[in-house]
């Protein structure tokens, strides 16, 4: 594969969320998108993974149940994101499920020291998480690859969800179905997506400061920005017609190189939960 076409199979993995319906694929196609997920990379090649593959279309339908019920929970119980129904899922062609098997953080490093816990365990769960991304994300390029598109669902990882999974598929519920593929038809183009642009996100020789993005521009993407980030279809801010009432006083630190002008970093604070009363935040407090 040249270098044009690796590169245009990485700018077309889009997360699409619309299918047509009444299509079908075959076995191979899938099979050979499943084994992109094989070929991922893994923390001391652990294969921490198993993929459900669901073509039939009654498994698929309880599927799709299963994530309009997960999607309901977020609006009930998690206020201010900007989720989208899940019902698309019932025009999927298939839906690949990623679980992980928290069995095979054994085999990454173990602390032998007394006080080295957190240091090798919090890592040990980096290892096994981003393992399983790498699959996730392989399989999702395999997908735009076949020609066919595809989006990642993480809900599978929330508890009630996977349960519910679990009793559906049949694996244990220790394990955690932590990437859901629907996999489909386009029923819309989605070409494009905000990037942030190359030369703000990439570092020569050490962290540019003046790059640096400031907590309150995090917030601001949290409580503003995002649903319209997630969603629209344009990879540059610059060509939003509402350029100025989406960005407003942020334009620059969104658009330039000069995220952070004075380039003072800033000390950590509780970023555990969102901190402003911005819009998401206000739809989260029901004000
Ligand atoms: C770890 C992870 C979890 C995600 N979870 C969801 C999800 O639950 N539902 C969803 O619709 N998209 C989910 N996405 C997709 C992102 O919203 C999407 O990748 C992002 O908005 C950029 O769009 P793009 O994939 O088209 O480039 C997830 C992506 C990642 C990497």
């Amino acid at each position: 594969m040249s270098d044009e076409s690796f590169q245009h199979v990485i700018r077309k993995r889009r997360s699409v969320r619309k299918f047509e319906p009444g299509r079908s694929v075959d076995r191979d196609v899938l099979s050979r998108i499943v084994d992109c997920g094989r070929w991922a990379p893994s923390g001391a090649n652990v294969q921490c993974w198993d993929f459900i593959v669901v073509d039939d279309p009654q498994v698929r339908d309880d599927v799709t149940e299963v994530f309009r019920q997960q999607a309901q929970r977020l609006v009930d119980h998690a206020k201010g994101f900007p989720a989208v129904k899940k019902t698309y899922l019932a025009n999927t062609v298939a839906i690949i499920i990623v679980l992980g098997d928290p069995r095979w953080r054994v085999c990454f490093p173990q602390p032998t020291t007394p006080g080295w816990e957190a240091e090798y365990q919090d890592n040990n769960e980096a290892i096994f998480l981003c393992s399983l991304g790498a699959a996730i994300q392989n399989i999702q390029l395999g997908v735009a690859a076949e020609g066919l598109t595809s989006a990642w669902l993480s809900g599978g990882g929330e508890d009630v969800t996977n349960r519910a999974l679990s009793d559906l598929l049949g694996y244990p519920e220790w394990m955690k179905a932590y990437g859901t593929i629907p996999i489909g038809y386009p029923a819309a183009t989605q070409n494009r997506r905000y990037r942030r642009p190359l030369q703000q996100s990439l570092h020569w020789n050490g962290y540019q400061a003046n790059q640096y993005r400031t907590h309150e521009q995090v917030d601001f993407y949290e409580s503003s920005l995002r649903p319209f980030a997630m969603y629209r279809d344009e990879e540059f801010l610059e060509s939003w017609g509402d350029r100025v009432e989406k960005l407003g006083e942020w334009d620059d630190a969104f658009t330039t190189v000069n995220s952070n002008p004075g380039g003072t970093l800033q000390q950590a604070e509780d970023f555990s939960s969102p901190r402003t009363l911005g819009q998401a935040t206000k739809r989260r407090n029901n004000k």
